[in-house]
């Protein structure tokens, strides 16, 4: 595992015009799961969030409802401090822009670049709309149109020159683009990072910082009559929330800048990746370690419309299913790296079978026997080779899930744990120890307890993501739970020691199923093929019988497999965040034989491996009910 000195994670401050929404509740739950995995590893953390209440937007909302500015923002501090309370979101500060220490530091910010000549008075031309004090942008109207009418009235706009302060964008481009080839994992998800880089190769034009147009914001210093332009106010808020220019913070300031982690949604990736960082070379400051981006949760129409029984409000999502749960959800269903839909149906049905089936279930079937058998307190001396592999798998999962997590791919961390989950499942199962009661205690026993472990072990892992519920999970099988105690390093350990069973009501009820209109499906004549058509794949059964990982990827396993008559193939699959080799040696699956052979990471692949994705979003082979015989055609 990394070893770190010190943790510091922002979420995006939001705009204080309404109250949290499920998008700004995704950033603050993975920006939580990410501070709460530092902390039981007992590395001093930092969690920065807050608001963001200044600027045309806020004013232009407090001046629909009727209401100054101030008074306005100041109603929907509290909505998003409770809500956040109650999703268990353990910030460390909350920061408005509207602080007065924030706005004093901003002050001395410009005050500062001005001295360095980063920041200069220069005039600013655009259409402006005078009935509505604003300049129209550029997205606003063709390019080479004359007056165009304004976006808010509709009135025509006239040309307009104001003065205004630059920051010297410019002349940070090619410092950008080498800081962005010498740091490629600076953001995650990489793609994102491609995007950045063309933006800036297609030149940077330096930026207006000040506006004359509004009065709610920053006052410039020494020129009253300017305000700071919001971006530059609020990407500020991530130093000056551990105490940039603040007298008596020096220490605090060092010691956690610069950030390690800053999350956002995919929609503000161009100010962090190009702005942040230019700003804070021209203030001589560190830059933050990486970025990482989410995409958007669809709200899609049909299917979030509360008519439909599919409200997104996060309070009715937590007056129905619980915070854990949604956490849970937000972090496994909505994979970082592309957009999500968020349903109701999808959200019941992970609760159901991941949450009430695959863990609540082995928790109450675990210390329910043990209760009734008498075993208040359960240890073991010595394993069997069933028990020995469970832990094998249990300490390879918190090796893989601790670099997921690193990566900021929670979704395939959570994956991990559910891998461990369903062994320790089969292996109850399989043992049987309700049989074993009477018979032979001892064996009995040894099975309650490496279940017990196993549980242990995923309730550490889980804790980041559903605090109240893992602390129970602790709590019924006597596990004390003490965060800021290295839990992880306790997992690690080799199976010793003893668990004190209580029992207790189900972890996770599975919910009843909100009813939605069916939609007819309609199917396309043109994408029939014919049989012809399809006995041209050729596809066999075939046996694994080596499997290893393969140097320079993190997604590829090599196969070696006997396809009966088709001979052994080398045979690449990109599922290794799903299986390791182990699992896949002796396993027979099912084999395109006849794709062209492809060569991939210096050897060729000789066929293609079937596999389907599972409801949770991770990847399952595709294999015989029951033993085929090797070579046999897939018909
Ligand atoms: N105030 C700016 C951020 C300034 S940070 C220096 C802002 N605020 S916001 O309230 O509009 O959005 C904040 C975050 O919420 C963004 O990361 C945005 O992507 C996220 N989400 C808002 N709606 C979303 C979805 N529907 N889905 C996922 N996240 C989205 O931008």
């Amino acid at each position: 595992m990394v070893q770190k000195k010190k943790f510091y994670i922002t979420t995006p401050i939001y705009y204080a015009t309404a109250a949290p929404h499920l998008g700004t509740l995704y950033s603050t739950v993975l920006a939580d799961i990410a501070a709460r995995w530092h902390r039981i590893q007992n590395i001093p953390t930092f969690f920065l969030t807050g608001t963001d209440e200044h600027g045309q937007k806020v004013a232009q909302a407090a001046q629909a409802a009727g209401k100054e500015p101030q008074p306005f923002v100041d109603q929907f501090i509290e909505p998003y401090k409770a809500l956040w309370r109650q999703y268990s979101i353990e910030y460390s500060h909350f920061i408005r822009t509207t602080d007065s220490y924030h706005v004093k530091a901003i002050q001395h910010w410009i005050s500062d670049l001005q001295k360095k000549g980063d920041i200069y008075k220069g005039t600013y031309e655009g259409w402006y709309c005078t009935p509505c004090e604003t300049f129209m942008t550029e997205k606003d109207y063709e390019k080479g149109q004359q007056n165009p009418p304004c976006v808010s009235c509709e009135r025509p706009t006239s040309l307009v020159q104001e003065s205004c302060y630059y920051f010297k964008l410019s002349a940070y481009q090619d410092k950008l683009l080498a800081f962005y080839r010498e740091n490629p994992d600076f953001v995650t998800p990489k793609e994102r990072l491609a995007e950045v880089i063309s933006f800036v190769e297609g030149g940077l034009q330096d930026l207006s910082i000040s506006r004359t147009t509004i009065s709610w914001g920053v006052p410039f210093p020494g020129d009253e009559q300017h305000v700071t332009y919001v971006w530059a106010d609020a990407l500020n808020n991530y130093i000056t929330g551990v105490g940039y220019g603040q007298q008596g913070k020096e220490k605090e300031f060092a010691q956690w800048w610069p950030a390690d982690v800053q999350v956002m949604g995919k929609d503000i990736v161009r100010f962090h990746a190009i702005y942040w960082p230019a700003f804070l070379m021209a203030s001589g400051l560190p830059l933050p370690r990486k970025l990482l981006v989410h995409g958007w949760i669809k709200v899609g129409e049909h299917k979030m419309s509360k008519s439909r029984g599919n409200s997104v409000n996060p309070q009715e999502l937590l007056n129905d299913y619980g915070a854990d749960a949604v956490r849970y959800y937000l972090a496994r269903q909505l994979a970082i790296t592309q957009d999500g839909q968020f349903t109701r149906q999808d959200l019941e049905q992970k609760i159901g079978s991941d949450l009430a089936n695959d863990l609540g279930n082995l928790l109450q079937r675990t210390t329910m026997l043990a209760d009734k058998l008498g075993f208040t307190t359960l240890t073991v001396d010595a394993w069997n080779d069933e028990e020995k592999a469970l832990y094998g798998q249990a300490q390879t999962v918190i090796e893989l899930f601790d670099k997921e997590m690193e990566r900021g791919f929670y979704h395939l961390a959570l994956a991990q744990v559910w891998q461990l989950l369903h062994h320790a499942n089969a292996y109850f199962h399989a043992s049987s120890p309700w049989k074993l009661a009477g018979k032979d205690d001892v064996a009995c026993q040894r099975v309650l307890t490496a279940t017990c472990h196993a549980l242990h072990t995923a309730g550490i892992l889980l804790w980041p993501f559903m605090p109240q519920k893992m602390e129970q999970l602790c709590e019924r099988i006597g596990r004390d739970y003490q965060p800021n105690q290295d839990l992880v390093a306790r997992i690690t350990q080799p199976w010793t020691g003893s668990f004190t069973i209580r029992k207790g009501d189900a972890l996770f009820i599975k919910p009843e199923p909100t009813v939605v209109a069916e939609q007819p499906e309609v199917k396309k004549e043109e994408s029939y093929i014919g049989i012809e058509e399809f006995v041209k794949v050729d596809m066999r059964s075939g046996t694994i019988t080596a499997c290893e990982f393969v140097d320079g990827s993190d997604k590829l396993l090599r196969l070696t497999v006997d396809v009966g008559e088709c001979g052994i193939r080398n045979i690449f699959s990109g599922i290794r965040a799903f299986y390791t080799p182990e699992q896949l040696i002796g396993k027979q699956g099912i084999f395109v034989v006849n794709l062209k052979p492809r060569k991939m990471m210096g050897s060729i692949s000789e066929g293609m491996m079937l596999t389907a994705e599972k409801e949770d979003g991770t990847i399952t082979m595709l294999t015989p009910a029951v033993g085929a015989k090797n070579g046999s055609r897939v018909k």
